[in-house]
């Protein structure tokens, strides 16, 4: 369904579990980074209307899933932590060269925000099917859907606005290599870790 060509070993989940804060807290600024992302391409895109549009609406989208986590910090009776980088997206977004047209720019944006919307739904649907508090795993359940459609929505904008032949054969060669970098990953109580 998500086209991901290696998917996490499910023992990921045990290791979540262990330290549920940290992965709260981790899974907080995933969220706001989604939203900060739909807003950064608002400002390199402006004449994009379309795009413009929907991302207005994932924005807040986005911050209402960061208020569901926070909420769930409170209720645990923590604070949100600080920010961790997120190593992932770190090596995932050296993939594309550096330059190019503003369209090609553009599209390769969009491709690596499906990519993470799509790794993050993997990611949800384990916690979801995996996790043994059946409350937080229906938690995870609901959001896995969102993002779901976060993920077809960037990569249809992609096609879109890109050449399709161009972004298809992208698209799969961002896929490959995205599995060699999960590779070394599965191993940390992070979304992406
Ligand atoms: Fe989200
Ligand atoms: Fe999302």
């Amino acid at each position: 369904m998500l086209g991901l060509k290696l998917p996490t070993d499910p023992r990921w989940v045990n290791i979540v579990e262990k330290n549920i804060d940290e992965i709260l807290t981790d899974h907080a600024y995933c969220e706001q980074k989604a939203a900060s992302t739909a807003i950064s391409l608002i400002i390199s895109f402006p004449d994009y209307t379309e795009l413009v549009d929907e991302m207005i609406a994932l924005s807040r989208e986005e911050m209402g899933h960061f208020k569901m986590v926070h909420d769930r910090i409170i209720a645990r009776g923590q604070t949100l932590g600080r920010e961790r980088k997120d190593e992932y997206v770190v090596k995932l977004m050296k993939f594309f060269p550096k330059g190019g047209s503003r369209n090609t720019h553009l599209t390769h944006r969009l491709l690596y925000a499906a990519l993470i919307e799509a790794r993050s739904c993997e990611r949800f649907r384990l916690l979801s099917e995996e996790l043994e508090d059946k409350e937080l795993a229906e938690f995870y359940h609901k959001l896995m859907v969102s993002e779901a459609n976060h993920y077809t929505m960037f990569l249809k904008f992609a096609r879109q606005y890109g050449n399709r032949e161009e972004v298809d054969q992208k698209w799969n060669d961002l896929l490959e290599y995205e599995a060699s970098i999960m590779k070394e990953l599965g191993k940390k109580e992070t979304i992406h870790g």
